[in-house]
């Protein structure tokens, strides 16, 4: 059987996905020109920016590759027609969020994106490609790429042809953000589903090129598009598990690194993925256990719906949980009083706020007529007050600063006459906190909460302040 060598790559998104995923393919292979398209004209000047600090997307190590290999083998650009038509292989990673309205709304993923992909792959490329979908997708999702491809009247071969042009295979990606780099070259697996064994195998080649054979799996195309899905699942419900005992360590006086440490350190459960916390955001969680429910409920697997659906339940419970404990401790009422929130970003190494507990959290909070300080690393003012749907306000500006937030620049700015800290993001700045300096700033009785079991807090209660954190009973 000869193979196939892939020469050119198109990637539609230059999103989470596809642009780390690419510029870790072009790293990879200097031999192979990468095209990453994008309808988003303002992301790809990101993209292609001189200053690598205002690349659109942050991730540890990106920078250092994208000065390698931009404009050398890996192109940013918004001429699609052109980078699909001349691709032998292209890769699939636009968005697919939770339908917000219509059939589905509030479950079923929103295939509006990959729907346009596929007709603009079928309205543009030349002669045989493949065609990989990376982004996360429902069951059987190829198969309506396919009919696109296939019947789509702006496809200007023969139906028999197109059969014969076009190649699916799913290659779901597992890269979690902040450490994106890292996973893309030291995969645990990649995961290729397909029905044709060249094209699998030319996909395959371009892995081998940095992982090794034993950690490439090929499935059917069913199995890969259904195992992304449930391994995003397992680990969330891994999250609401733990989370759960978080709480009962609170009540009981036990503890939930050393309950994590003593249950983690069986093989079979394993050490990865226990740390209690404020809830789990992100754009994947949420959206594919929805999307897993849904499907159930279509195969009319109500008793298995259910049981992913208290995964989320428990989630919005963690969130709440947290937002009622902080008020009941600030003794019953933070009207009028300032709180600061140190991270607001999903999770640490990343300034992707998507789903990110903090939004709701912050949300609560303003209900109450507190006024909030927020300080992130990363995250910017302008997407704050997208996600609060608020505007930001100027501090010292306004008398009356109840419900109203403002942006810090620092964790001392932030916690200037707070009555409390919430800590909801893991970033590593706040493990090393000199607290000393901290207390004098805020006002007493001054609280810390961490919500993400990060901070010095002996340090902090020697301060003299209050403390709490997740899962300490
Ligand atoms: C996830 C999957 O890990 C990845 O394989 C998939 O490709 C995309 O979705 P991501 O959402 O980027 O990746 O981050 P992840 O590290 O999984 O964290 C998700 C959420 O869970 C974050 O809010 C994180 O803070 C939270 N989390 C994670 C915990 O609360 N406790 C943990 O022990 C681990
Ligand atoms: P992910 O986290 O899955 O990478 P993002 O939202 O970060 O998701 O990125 C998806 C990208 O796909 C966005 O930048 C969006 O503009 C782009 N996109 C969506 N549909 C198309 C399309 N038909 N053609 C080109 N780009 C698209």
């Amino acid at each position: 059987m000869s193979s196939i060598k892939i020469q050119k790559i198109c990637c539609i998104g230059a999103g989470y996905v596809g642009g780390p995923t690419m510029s870790v393919i072009a790293d990879k292979c200097p031999d192979i020109q990468i095209n990453i398209v994008d309808i988003n004209k303002e992301r790809i000047n990101l993209w292609n920016s001189p200053d690598l600090n205002n690349l659109p997307i942050y991730e540890p190590g990106l920078d250092k590759i994208i000065s390698r290999c931009r404009n050398k083998n890996l192109h940013f650009s918004t001429d699609i027609e052109k980078n699909i038509a001349k691709a032998d292989m292209i890769f699939i990673s636009v968005n697919t969020p939770t339908k917000t309205k219509g059939l589905g709304a509030g479950k079923a993923s929103d295939l509006k994106w990959v729907e346009s992909s596929a007709r603009q792959i079928a309205k543009f490329a030349e002669g045989y490609t493949i065609i990989v979908e990376k982004s996360t997708l429902p069951i059987r999702t190829a198969e309506t790429i396919k009919n696109i491809l296939i019947t789509s009247n702006q496809n200007k071969y023969k139906e028999k042809d197109s059969l014969q042009r076009f190649d699916i295979l799913s290659n779901p990606e597992f890269l979690a953000e902040g450490s994106a780099i890292n996973d893309l070259e030291n995969p645990d697996r990649v995961l290729i589903g397909g029905e044709n064994k060249k094209a699998i195998n030319a996909l395959k080649d371009i892995y081998l090129e940095w992982v090794d054979e034993s950690k490439i799996l090929s499935t059917n195309l069913w199995s890969s598009e259904l195992s992304k899905l449930i391994a995003n699942a397992f680990l969330a419900q891994r999250i609401s598990s733990i989370n759960t005992v978080s709480a009962l360590c609170e009540q009981t006086g036990a503890d939930i690194s050393e309950v994590s440490l003593a249950i983690g350190s069986d093989k079979r459960i394993g050490k990865y993925f226990l740390e209690a916390g404020p809830g789990f955001g992100g754009s994947c969680f949420k959206k594919d256990i929805l999307c897993l429910t849904y499907i159930c409920q279509h195969y009319g697997l109500s008793q298995v719906s259910k049981y992913w659906e208290e995964v989320i339940e428990i989630n919005n419970w963690q969130k709440k949980r947290i937002t009622n404990l902080v008020i009941e401790k600030l003794f019953g009422t933070i009207s009028q009083k300032k709180i600061a929130i140190l991270g607001f970003s999903f999770k640490g190494n990343t300034n992707d706020t998507r789903e990110s507990p903090a939004i709701d959290i912050c949300k609560e909070l303003l209900e109450e007529d507190c006024y909030l300080s927020i300080y992130d690393p990363k995250v910017s003012v302008k997407q704050i007050s997208i996600d609060l749907e608020k505007p930001c306000t100027e501090p010292n500006k306004i008398i009356n600063q109840a419900g109203k937030w403002s942006f810090s620049r620092s964790i001392m700015d932030a916690s200037k006459n707070a009555d409390a800290i919430i800590i909801l993001t893991e970033w590593e700045e706040f493990k090393t906190i000199d607290w000393s300096q901290i207390a004098v700033n805020m006002r007493s009785p001054s609280w810390v909460f961490d919500t993400r079991s990060i901070a010095d807090l002996n340090e902090a209660k020697s301060q003299g302040l209050n403390t709490w954190r997740v899962g300490n009973g």
